[in-house]
């Protein structure tokens, strides 16, 4: 029989006693990170008067969105008059009113059909990216490629958000953290970071919540208004 490493020993163990897995498997979603959307949504209706991150209606983009817990948290949200687009390197059985794509977020073939799945305007209310590399081990590779991934996010948010929009973007705690958040903070009026609950602390993963998007940075406005 093939031993267990400790590491994959210590992830059954923490997995088989995990609340969240087993809210998951009672509450029919796909993956634990379901309620990490959903403490965020909490926190931001609580912040802003009771309007949450996806309202009925909107329209969304997920980015790295296998296996398709915070795709279902969105479905759910918008409702029958919203849409919700959902893109993965992985393939992702159906959910309804999910359009699901498959393929690599960075390839601009995916970015016409991403648009199109938004209906006639080919803009968002939200933008929400769980993208995270495949993780070598190599802590500086490893943080490296999550903001690689992060900021080429942020970056489609500020091409597919419509005015007023908001974006959850998950971030790697290293050294182009504060970078991004920086950015960020020209193209959102309120931005904030968070560690939901459902995150586990071992894990280097933080989400930036940004709402009030702005078309043109802060800097320009501020140039121009002088
Ligand atoms: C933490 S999982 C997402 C979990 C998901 N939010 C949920 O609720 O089930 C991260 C996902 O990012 C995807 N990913 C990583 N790089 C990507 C890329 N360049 N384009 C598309 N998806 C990517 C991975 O395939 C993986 O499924």
């Amino acid at each position: 029989m093939t031993k267990r490493r400790p590491s994959s020993a210590r992830w059954l163990a923490e997995h088989r006693s995990d609340p969240y897995v087993a809210a998951a498997r009672r509450e029919g979603y796909r993956s634990r990170a379901a309620y990490k959307l959903l403490e965020i949504d909490a926190s931001l209706a609580a912040r802003e008067a009771g309007k949450g991150l996806i309202r009925p209606g909107d329209a969304v983009v997920e980015l790295g969105a296998a296996p398709g817990g915070w795709s279902q948290v969105a479905a759910s949200r918008v409702g029958m008059h919203g849409r919700v687009v959902a893109l993965d390197l992985l393939p992702m059985d159906p959910i309804p009113g999910v359009v699901i794509l498959c393929g690599d977020f960075l390839d601009d073939a995916l970015l016409e059909p991403l648009r199109a799945g938004l209906g006639p305007s080919g803009k968002a209310d939200v933008l929400l990216s769980d993208m995270a590399p495949n993780m070598t081990g190599v802590k500086i590779a490893d943080q490296g490629r999550g903001s690689v991934l992060a900021e080429a996010a942020l970056d489609f948010a500020c091409t597919i958000l419509r005015p007023g929009g908001r974006i959850v973007l998950k971030l790697f705690q290293g050294p182009d953290f504060q970078e991004l958040v920086r950015m960020a903070r020209l193209r959102f009026s309120r931005v904030k970071v968070e560690k939901p609950p459902a995150s586990r602390d071992r894990s280097a993963e933080l989400y930036l919540v940004g709402s009030g998007f702005r078309d043109a940075p802060m800097v320009l406005q501020e140039h121009f208004s002088e």
